[in-house]
């Protein structure tokens, strides 16, 4: 197949050329083909004009439609929006009401009719700018409108800098379970300014620092070590050592990512703490604990499975639960505001099992840098876990 472009000037008239090949007689069968190049800078900085520098290098003079949450545009928006203007960068802006409770089908719906009477065209930019739950409604709606705009994200929690801007999962909340609507849609860049993490209250902090914990447990001693040294300059909200955790952690996560960027896959081990974690969300009702506090104790329990199966030393273990404790984490169910019991934790795992198709896959970690996946775990192993951690029969 042939094409040729040729373009005069650039106001002249566009003119295509093809001559396509047609498929033998007798053929029926055509294979559908489709490239896009999913690959994006991520930058880290530490001010708003070089955030909006960026910001530029990467949209250039598209308009932009801005999604964040009332917090973050009454801390941040002001400084954002004065350096959009000094830059020429013209914005409208949507703030919902901040938390969970915004990632939703109602909200997307909302920010389809916003965007449909505003004047954004083709080739203008979405840009979230907020938490987990900006970027994952806001990725979510780009998806979608005119069957995907170019989004930026600019996040401003811990949790969304280490993580959920970074990787193109984006999507909204259902009824029946979190993250049940949505897509992979990669963004054109993040730009995570590591200044408005100064804001972030210390309990949303600590639950960021519980993910860069995890991706040191599977696949760095490096970042461990780090994590180790700069523990307490990071809870200090000192910004050489939040510069280095955020830019780690994105270096390890997009190399784990693009093993599998659109999770054919199911055993990653980015899920250690998850398989325990997310049904302690569940059965505590998605309120008293946040997900980073819930993955946490999830770490310990999952590791402590990798203990009594003769996988992980207890040195090991403990460096694990002495790190976590040290950044404020909880490590055993009685730091929590609810009580946990065991039995409702199983039934919540055996829900998961069902929609998996009858297998529930644990990330076992057996030494720092390494894990081992399987799919074996039987519901004892995981009461005498979560028993080990402090949860009620
Ligand atoms: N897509 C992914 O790969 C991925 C990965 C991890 C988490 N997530 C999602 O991220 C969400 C959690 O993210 P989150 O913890 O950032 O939640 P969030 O977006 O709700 O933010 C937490 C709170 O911090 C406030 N806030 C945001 N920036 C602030 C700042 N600079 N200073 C002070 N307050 C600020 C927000 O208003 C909110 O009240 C969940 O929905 C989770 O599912 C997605």
């Amino acid at each position: 197949m042939e094409r040729s472009v040729t373009v005069n000037a650039a106001s002249a008239p566009f003119v295509v050329r093809d001559a396509v090949a047609l498929p033998p007689s007798g053929v029926v069968a055509v294979e559908g083909r489709a490239r896009r190049r999913d690959a994006y800078p991520i930058r880290v900085t530490r001010s708003v004009p070089a955030l909006v520098e960026h910001v530029r290098e990467l949209i250039g003079d598209a308009k932009v439609a801005l999604i964040t949450d009332r917090t973050v545009m009454a801390l941040h928006g002001p400084a954002l929006l004065d350096a959009f203007a000094e830059s020429g960068v013209d914005a409208v802006v949507s703030a919902l009401r901040p938390g969970e409770v915004s990632k939703s089908l109602d909200n997307a719906l909302g920010l389809w009719d916003w965007l449909a009477h505003s004047r954004l065209a083709r080739r203008d930019a979405i840009v979230t700018f907020g938490g987990g739950v900006v970027n994952d409604l806001g990725g979510w709606v780009a998806s979608g409108y005119m069957r995907g705009l170019p989004y930026l994200n600019l996040p401003t929690t811990v949790m969304a800098q280490l993580d959920a801007a970074v990787g193109g999962k984006v999507g909204v909340n259902h009824a029946v379970a979190k993250n049940l609507v949505g897509a992979f849609y990669n963004p054109v860049g993040v730009v995570a300014n590591v200044a408005f993490l100064t804001t972030v209250d210390d309990r949303h902090l600590r639950a960021g620092v519980a993910e860069a914990i995890k991706k040191a447990v599977i696949a760095s001693p490096a970042y461990w070590d780090f994590l180790e040294v700069n523990a307490d300059a990071i809870m200090a909200r000192d910004l050489d050592a939040l510069e280095q955790l955020v830019v780690c952690a994105a270096a390890i996560k997009t190399t784990l990512i693009e093993r599998d960027p659109y999770e054919v896959d199911l055993r990653r081990p980015l899920n250690f703490g998850h398989t325990i974690g997310h049904p302690l969300e569940t059965v505590t009702g998605y309120g008293p604990l946040l997900h980073g506090e819930a993955v946490a104790l999830g770490m310990v329990a999952e590791s402590r499975i990798a203990v009594d199966r003769g996988l992980l030393d207890v040195a090991t273990y403990e460096r694990i639960v002495q790190l976590l404790r040290r950044v404020g984490l909880p490590t055993r169910a009685e730091e929590l505001s609810v009580p946990i019991a065991i039995e409702a934790v199983i039934a919540a795992m055996d829900k998961v099992r069902l929609i998996r198709a009858g297998s529930l896959r644990y990330v076992l970690p057996v030494a720092l840098g390494a894990t081992l996946i399987a799919d074996d775990v039987t519901d004892d192993e995981a009461r005498r876990a979560l028993r080990a951690v402090g949860g009620r029969a």
